[in-house]
């Protein structure tokens, strides 16, 4: 598996000729499984179409720090959730911005914000290049750990020949997949599962919950970026991260069915899905009609996906399961990791503000086996994914 697969990358491109060669590194990102999110500079905006990287990247191109229909933060929700941040083709401008700390657009204010690689693509003109001012920047930029795809010799915008040309879209690939690794979880198997469940009453409607998905999507891309086999099972498939597995299904038994199959091989298993706990005894094959009167609805339990699971757990595996509770959250918690036969169990307080379902934030307390306690607080769902795997890993260990 790439490198590349999953891990998420912050496209920077700047008003320089060559940013035409950035719409190849971007497309070879993505078809190596990258999550590219594409931002673009004024000038950058001058030298190709928007329309082109929304059309080829993972996420629409971002402009600007204002009116972000999202969030009114682009710049740190970009800058902390990023595995790399890739300037190509960066030009003197910004080279300079980002030694000195200038804020001056999205991308700079991103490149702030972020505790992620950074990596520049220089692409200028000869005597650009050769500025004292450049290479000096250059030369600090490289004591501060920025990475530079140096550019190359060859024929230059306009017809010239010389040094300064953007490096081949495939050398700067390269030089990313070099800078990420292979990552921490490279030898592992995770099976996620995300997603409410819906048990059908008839050919259109089903019992449901409210469930989105987002906590256990989360999970997947985050094991992904760490290098991890990932397959996700989940009831919500086209908001699943890229480079994963995705196995979509609907209900327990399809989820259930699934993990029987994945889980015997996994290293982590995290059952994030909101999975029914009943499903109507007998689905309708058509639709029933309303004049028919109101349906007498009998339920029968489903599957306990997860307590199967742990019955079966084979050595060397950890299961993680959740737990969403209104009233005592460590007493029931603690229950369900026995009970289960878990090595971890994630729970959370559902009836405080931004926590849970629909959010794209939670807050946790993180119960092991053995007997620890860990609480996280309020953060974004892709942080509370790395404090669940960091424990998963930490228990296997
Ligand atoms: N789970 C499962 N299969 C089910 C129900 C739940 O695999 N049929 C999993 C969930 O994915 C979650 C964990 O079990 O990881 C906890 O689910 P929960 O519904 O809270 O546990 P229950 O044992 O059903 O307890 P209760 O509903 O009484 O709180």
């Amino acid at each position: 598996m790439s490198s590349l697969a999953g891990r998420r990358i912050v496209l920077g491109i700047t008003g320089g000729i060559a940013a035409y060669k950035a719409v190849e590194v971007c497309r070879q990102l993505v078809d190596a499984g990258a999550h590219v999110v594409p931002v673009m500079t004024s000038g950058g905006r001058r030298m190709v179409g928007e329309t082109t990287f929304s059309a080829l990247a993972s996420e629409p191109v971002r402009t600007s720090l204002f009116d972000d229909p999202e969030t009114p933060i682009p710049h740190t929700k970009m800058g902390q959730s990023a595995d790399l941040i890739l300037v190509c083709p960066a030009t003197a401008r910004v080279l300079s911005d980002i030694r000195t700390g200038r804020s001056a657009d999205l991308l700079t204010a991103t490149i702030l914000a972020t505790r992620a690689p950074v990596m520049v693509c220089p692409a200028m003109h000869t005597e650009m290049w050769e500025q004292p001012s450049v290479q000096e920047n250059l030369a600090v930029l490289a004591d501060r750990g920025v990475l530079i795809v140096p550019p190359e010799s060859g024929r230059l915008a306009g017809g010239d020949m010389g040094h300064g040309r953007l490096a081949e879209p495939a050398t700067v690939v390269s030089a990313v997949e070099a800078a990420l690794g292979a990552g921490d979880m490279a030898d592992h198997k995770v099976l996620v599962t995300a997603g409410g469940t819906r048990e059908p009453i008839d050919a259109v409607r089903y019992v449901g919950n409210r469930s989105s998905g987002k906590q256990g999507h989360a999970v997947a891309a985050e094991a992904a970026s760490r290098g991890a086999e990932v397959v996700l099972v989940t009831t919500q498939p086209t908001t699943a991260p890229s480079g994963v597995r995705v196995m979509p299904v609907e209900t327990a038994d399809e989820m259930a069915a699934v993990c029987e199959i994945e889980a015997p091989d996994a290293t982590v298993v995290v059952m994030a899905a909101a999975v029914a706990d009943f499903r109507p005894a007998d689905a309708a094959g058509s639709k029933l009609k309303k004049a028919d009167g109101a349906p007498d609805i009998v339920l029968v339990p489903t599957i306990d996906i997860l307590a199967t699971l742990g019955a079966a757990k084979p050595a060397g595996q950890t299961l993680v399961g959740f737990a969403a509770e209104t009233d005592d959250l460590v007493a029931n918690a603690t229950d369900k990791l026995a009970r289960k036969n878990l090595d971890l169990i994630v729970a959370n307080d559902v009836s405080k503000p931004n926590v849970g379902f629909e959010h794209s934030t939670n807050e946790v307390v993180l119960l092991l086996a053995e007997g620890t306690r860990h609480d996280v607080p309020l953060s974004d769902k892709r942080e509370i994914a790395r404090a669940v795997l960091d424990a998963a890993l930490g228990h296997l260990s």
